[in-house]
């Protein structure tokens, strides 16, 4: 046994350490300010109950991103003087998001122990490096991120915060080899395990879907496939998954090595930044090289994410999360039995609602955050939820999971071509989603993001569309000055949530203007940047005659985008003539 001692350090608070929708998230030369990242892994464990600290196993992991390293050793260390009693470290620092969520709800130490908690460290889709963002969250017993009840008060500590403790005599643990390390404090033993980042996670996929049939297909010569990691953690995954155990070819796998800065990328899969992939599937503008595969996928940095291509076709998150609950109980097995219910986010398009309705199952709308599908996947109301941010998931864990919906779209392909497999033609993504509109209709669905505003700026956009508001008739004699063939706004407000299993009030959750033929703009302020401000604003139109279902997007989308740029007088108050993203 190695002996360390436990060292009282002063410290002073440090400004603006408050966790957003999904953590601390600030650029990298802002944590290693001395004490920054201590102080805020101090202010968690004094928010924690004594029960999750002392004698506690805490995982702590993330997406790989510069800096991951050293902040694990810190938390190792401050975890030690802590009196938590074990701390588990995925191989080489790294475990996605979902596989956190994985761990916690389902890993076993050898000794019966369980987790009660988890540091995960990722700045999820953000750019990683020295010059770019680091972020921390915690997750909790049942696996999903902190509630507010935790995180203000986690806020609240670091605003006051004085000393915090740390075991500054403690070794290194060297994190990229698997075993146990033991060392001896004050409070008694303490031990750090590093473990395969990968064998649970894949444990639990095996329990949900039917790898046999998955692998069938992907042994069909007609089914062609990729998968581009955008160097996030996801790549880990992805080999041991997609290719080990599902056979698909190593050449499938695009930036599947994790690097600490994203190889310079910006790790969101979406059509701006997942570059490669969208050329790959022949939607580049600048025309595609050779054949593309009939199906292809990304993740973001901690693999939450993800991105679901047919060959050149985009499906839309929205049109996601709707397609795999319409055909979940048919082709996944662990839904077999049926859907508990569907949620979505506020801005995600309503597809998910006609499936919900025409299925007749119970169906939520949640503010934007993946936190508020946990409560009603505790209280078992909900299987399957997603959001237009490109994260879909279920029930199985308490995160949004995107390896889980590849899987999920490949089971959906499976289960449609098990019989095709030996024909001419198998059943392409653009069929099943053709397919769904012609039952369902069609949600026509674009997102446009101006990034990085002046703050002050976009504050004034949004007070004034709320003042807009107040005004419905002012609000169509514009909309009818420059696009006389939009339908006119009949319902405009602010989105507030009541969560229907703990009665809690999240208001203020982004501004919608409904229109008479169920159109919506909806305009929100991103709640994961981490300078300026973003604007988003969501525009949405339903079309349920099939004859009209298979119109370019932007095009179809063209009168409401301008309504949207006009309404919210996007120009006049943050200077931009474009937005920076348009997915
Ligand atoms: C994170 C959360 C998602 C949420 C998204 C919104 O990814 O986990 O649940 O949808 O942020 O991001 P935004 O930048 O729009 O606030
Ligand atoms: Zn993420």
């Amino acid at each position: 046994m190695v002996l360390f001692t436990v060292t009282w350090k002063e410290t002073t608070p440090f400004e603006g350490q408050k966790p957003g929708t999904s953590g601390l998230r600030k650029k990298v030369t802002v944590f290693k300010q001395p004490n920054y990242l201590h102080n805020f892994v101090q202010s968690t464990f004094n928010a924690l109950s004594a029960d999750k600290v002392k004698g506690a196993t805490i995982v702590v992991s993330g997406d790989g991103r510069y800096f991951s390293k050293d902040a694990i050793q810190i938390i190792i260390k401050m975890a030690a003087a802590n009196g938590v009693r074990r701390i588990w470290v995925g191989q080489n620092g790294l475990l996605s998001t979902p596989a956190v969520s994985a761990v916690i709800r389902e890993r076993v130490g050898a000794d019966g122990s369980k987790a009660t908690g988890a540091f995960i460290l990722t700045a999820s889709h953000n750019p990683g490096g020295p010059h770019e963002d680091f972020g921390i969250k915690y997750n909790m017993e049942n696996g999903g991120p902190a509630p507010e009840a935790i995180t203000d008060k986690i806020f609240a500590n670091t605003k006051i915060i004085k000393e915090y403790l740390l075991a500054e005599d403690l070794l290194d643990v060297d994190i990229s080899v698997i075993g146990v390390s033991s060392f001896d404090g004050p409070e008694g033993p303490f031990d750090v395990e590093v473990f395969d980042s990968t064998t649970d996670y894949v444990k639990l996929m095996k329990t949900i879907f039917d790898f046999e049939s998955i692998q069938k297909l992907l042994a069909c010569p007609k089914f062609t496939f990729c998968y581009d990691a955008l160097h996030g953690v996801a790549g880990i995954y992805a080999k041991r998954i997609f290719v080990e155990e599902l056979g698909a070819n190593e050449s499938s796998l695009m930036n599947c090595t994790p690097k600490e800065d994203f190889g310079g990328g910006h790790p969101d899969p979406n059509l701006t930044y997942a570059k490669e992939l969208v050329a790959r599937m022949g939607l580049s503008k600048s025309g595609s090289q050779g054949e593309p595969p009939e199906f292809g996928a990304a993740a973001d940095g901690d693999a939450d994410r993800n991105m679901i291509l047919g060959k050149r076709f985009f499906v839309t998150p929205s049109d996601s999360v709707a397609i795999i609950a319409a055909n979940a109980v048919e082709a996944i097995p662990y839904f077999s039995s049926g859907l508990k219910g569907v949620a979505r986010s506020m801005p995600t398009s309503a597809a998910l609602d006609v499936v919900a309705k025409n299925l007749n199952l119970k169906f939520f709308e949640v503010p934007t955050g993946w936190k508020f599908f946990g409560n009603l996947m505790d209280a078992g109301l909900c299987s399957i939820c997603g959001e237009e941010s490109f994260g879909t998931g279920s029930d199985h864990i308490r995160e949004k999971d995107g390896i889980w919906a590849v899987l999920a779209w490949l089971s959906i392909l499976a289960y449609r071509n098990k019989d095709k497999l030996d024909g001419d033609k198998l059943v392409t993504v653009e069929d099943i989603v053709l397919q769904h509109w012609a039952t369902y209709g069609r949600h026509y669905y674009t997102r446009y993001d101006y990034e990085n505003v002046d703050a002050g700026a976009a504050k004034e956009l949004m007070e004034h569309l709320v003042n807009l508001q107040s005004s419905l008739p002012d609000v169509n004699k514009i909309i009818k000055e420059i696009r006389p063939d939009v339908s006119s706004v009949v319902q405009a407000d602010e989105f507030e949530y009541k969560d229907p299993v703990d009665g809690s009030i999240s208001k203020h959750q982004g501004i919608r203007y409904l229109f008479e033929d169920g159109s919506r703009l909806v305009f929100r302020l991103s709640g994961t940047g981490s300078v300026g401000a973003t604007i988003r604003v969501y525009i949405e139109q339903y079309e349920k005659d099939p004859m009209k279902t298979g119109r370019d997007s932007q095009e179809a989308l063209a009168p409401l985008v301008a309504v949207a740029i006009k309404l919210s007088k996007m120009q006049e108050f943050t200077g931009r003539s474009a937005p920076t993203v348009i997915t």
